[in-house]
């Protein structure tokens, strides 16, 4: 296909007029002539139709894969959406990857542009998807984020290995203005294109005494007999439009939806009412068995008003964008979990709490980068004439701190965060198990070539900290070493992976605490449920470990005295320094059991004050490190009896169920309250289903479909 003619279907199905000027300038530059490219513009200056335009070259005119790589799930399955809406009649087929990170995925191999999260691609890679030759374009989506201490290590790495594999591919990298985007064009060989162009204006200001502030714009006085949110809220909603708000936790988020729905619905018409009801139910019922996360939602839902953050389902997900970009929500409370890249139909983007917790830092305020992504998430160009940014103030000197730091101040420089201890210690694995670095020569000169080496020009400050990830793992197992000598002298050390160790890191986790599993678990003669669930808590991935009140001190060393005996690691000293760490582990560990002794969500937040989000995304974790102690038991003997009971309490974790419910849960449609329901009838396993009536079965589970598909399933 002709350039001319890429740039007129482009412009044809985004439905535009015309090229706006970052884009023209991209052409100019000769994004189609494969050039690299780092685009620095505002929020909603049109990068993605970027993508757009050099995928359809590359596809088209190359027959190779575009690879788009996102920060968030939200984003890509929005751009999943819209590319495959746009361009799948031109032959192009779309691909969305997220989740699973244990796969290789071979059937991406039929598709030309695949839309993956940064992590799942890296997963790809550490399982060597047969396709990855084929990639002719990729496109790292919000590239700041190199910039954050959880996610960057990650990107950073990725990017520098696909340069490594594929140094003929074009890289299009899209950040938000940032002050040192120089650096990164350096860093991937690109060359730079900043610009300040934002089609609609966004004004910013700060919400104190009753009053909104928007700098060089206006004014507006709220009513003063409502709460904080409550005034802006009502404020917006007399204007007609639409809000989100931005919040430091899932549990602000929950909360603050619910305190909002009580005011938002006297702003609903009739027919909206009607309407929402319906989709109420439809989140409801998302799963078999609404949990109390669900049932939550459902409510807000039914009033306007959506919260939004990772622990919230897929399929739910989708219904409250779709409802909101049809106006039917009229508020969304959130966390970061939308503050990136995505479309919505905010007129205002509020952020209600300017400071977050970070393990390890404490409290802090979030980085004037990231306040600006939130910002740009209003005002977007097929939804409004302009956007609002609001920052919540709670007295006049933090409104003053807040207007220094956040609408005057000046943007952060991006910087690599490869150099903390977990991130090298995963990736240095990964390089070795990919044989991308074979010795440790190659693993400093890989290392070079990351923005941290590219920036820092010489990395002698991470040679001492690889040797030291590489001594750990050489003493954990998962790698050997051999020294290189040449004329008597030690020049080099190879690396090799073991096989535990390859498989350690296709599993994506973390060493360290694979290694905590491993010298636990290998001669562990005696444990049980409670134990395992201690010794799980202990890992990175289920840091940070819940706060502790003294209320909760007390219940939780019942618990460990009960369990006593069957402890297979030493319980520090209650004079030890750890011993708090430890009774919050082992905090973790007791919502655990009480989740498989069935307690239900409502107990379980009134005794230990874990909401049902939290729960879940823990849940999630403990099933995905569970998988990964079975797996690692293939490689590494365990006692047998031990093996039985961890098979058995992955299924009880994954349900939440005792021991006599798991035959009934390998049934399709039931799940923790149904197999109780089931067994307490007497229909305790599956020959007893297999006797009973379709009647009986009906009269215990109240649906005659359900109690047919059962018998459908055990014929
Ligand atoms: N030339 C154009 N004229 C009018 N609208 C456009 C043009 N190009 C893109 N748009 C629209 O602008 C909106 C924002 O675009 P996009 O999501 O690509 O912004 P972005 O630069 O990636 O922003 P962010 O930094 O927030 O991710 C989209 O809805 C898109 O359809
Ligand atoms: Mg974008």
């Amino acid at each position: 296909m002709e350039k001319g003619e890429i740039v007129e279907k482009v412009i044809l199905e985004n439905k535009i007029k015309k090229l706006n000027p970052v884009q023209k300038e991209a052409l100019r530059m000769g994004i189609l002539e494969g050039e690299n490219l780092v685009v620095s513009s505002p929020t909603s200056s049109g990068k993605t139709l970027l993508a757009e335009l050099a995928g359809l070259n590359i596809t088209l005119n190359k027959k190779q894969k575009m690879i788009y790589l996102c920060p968030l799930v939200a984003l890509a399955r929005e751009k999943y959406e819209d590319f495959k809406r746009k361009y799948q009649k031109y032959g192009i087929k779309v691909a969305l990857s997220v989740g699973n990170y244990d796969s290789a995925d071979p059937w991406l191999e039929r598709f030309d542009w695949i839309i993956a999260s940064n992590e799942k691609f890296d997963s790809l890679i550490r399982h060597e998807a047969p396709w990855i030759g084929e990639i002719g374009l990729i496109v790292a989506d919000e590239i700041h984020l190199l910039d954050d201490p959880s996610r960057g290590p990650t990107l950073e790495i990725l990017l520098t290995i696909l340069k490594e594999i594929l140094p003929r591919a074009q890289i299009l990298a899209f950040s938000a203005t940032i002050r040192n985007s120089e650096e990164i064009g350096e860093w991937l060989g690109a060359k730079v294109l900043k610009s300040n162009f934002r089609p609609v204006p966004l004004y910013k200001g700060i919400f104190f005494g009753g009053k909104i502030r928007l700098f060089g714009f206006k004014e507006y006085k709220l009513s003063e007999d409502l709460g904080l949110e409550e005034s802006i809220v009502e404020n917006t909603l007399l204007m007609k439009k639409q809000l989100i708000f931005f919040l430091s936790s899932r549990r602000n988020a929950e909360a603050l939806a619910e305190r909002l729905s009580k005011l938002v619905f006297h702003f609903l018409e009739e027919k909206e009412i009607e309407e929402l009801k319906e989709l109420a139910k439809k989140i409801e019922n998302a799963l078999e068995i609404p949990t109390e996360q669900c049932k939550k939602l459902a409510k807000c839902v039914e009033k306007g008003v959506a919260f939004y953050h990772s622990g919230i389902l897929f399929s739910q997900r989708v219904l409250i964008e779709e409802a909101y970009k049809k106006g039917l929500i009229k508020v969304i409370t959130s966390t970061t979990a939308l503050a990136f890249g995505v479309n919505l139909p905010n007129f205002r983007a509020v952020i209600r709490d300017v400071k977050r917790y970070y393990p390890g830092l404490g409290s802090i305020y979030l980085p004037v980068l990231e306040v600006e992504q939130m910002f740009g998430r209003s005002g977007r160009p097929q939804f409004d004439k302009w956007g609002e940014g609001i920052l919540v103030a709670k007295n006049r000197e933090d409104a003053r701190e807040l207007e220094n730091y956040y609408i005057r101040g000046e943007l952060e420089e991006i910087s690599s965060k490869i150099s903390t201890e977990s991130a090298l210690r995963m990736h240095v694995l990964s390089l070795i198990s990919n044989r991308f670095c074979k010795s440790q020569n190659q693993l400093l000169n890989f290392l070079k070539k990351t923005f941290f080496g590219k920036k820092f020009k010489e990395i002698s400050i991470l040679k001492e900290k690889i040797e030291e990830v590489i001594f750990a793992l050489e003493d954990w197992g998962f790698i050997k070493t051999e020294e290189i000598k040449e004329n008597g002298e030690v020049v080099d050390k190879k690396l090799m992976a073991t096989r535990i160790g390859k498989r350690i890191s296709q599993l994506y986790l973390d060493p360290a605490s694979a290694n905590l599993f491993i010298e636990n678990l290998r001669d562990c003669q005696k444990a049980n449920e409670f134990t395992i669930f201690c010794l799980i808590s202990k890992a990175e991935e289920m840091k940070p470990s819940p706060s502790l009140s003294m209320k909760d001190a007390f219940l939780i060393e019942q618990e460990i005295f009960k369990n006593e005996e069957y402890f297979f690691f030493q319980i520090p000293d209650e004079l030890d320094d750890e011993y708090e760490e430890f009774l919050r582990e082992a905090k973790l560990a007791t919502i655990f059991s009480f989740w498989i002794e069935e307690k239900t969500e409502g107990e379980i937040m009134e005794k230990l004050k874990m909401t049902p989000g939290e729960l879940h995304s823990r849940i999630e974790i403990l099933d995905w490190l569970l998988y990964s102690i079975l797996e690692i038991s293939k490689l590494i003997p365990f006692n047998e009896e031990i093996k039985k009971m961890l098979k058995k309490l992955r299924i009880r974790a994954y349900y939440g169920i005792k021991e006599e419910l798991i035959p009934l849960v390998s049934l399709e449609g039931i799940g923790r309250v149904r197999a109780r329901a089931l067994f307490d009838a007497g229909l305790k396993t599956i020959s007893d289903l297999k006797k009973a009536s379709v009647e009986k079965i009906t009269k215990v589970l109240k649906s005659k479909s359900l109690a047919e598909k059962i018998k459908e399933q055990i014929r």
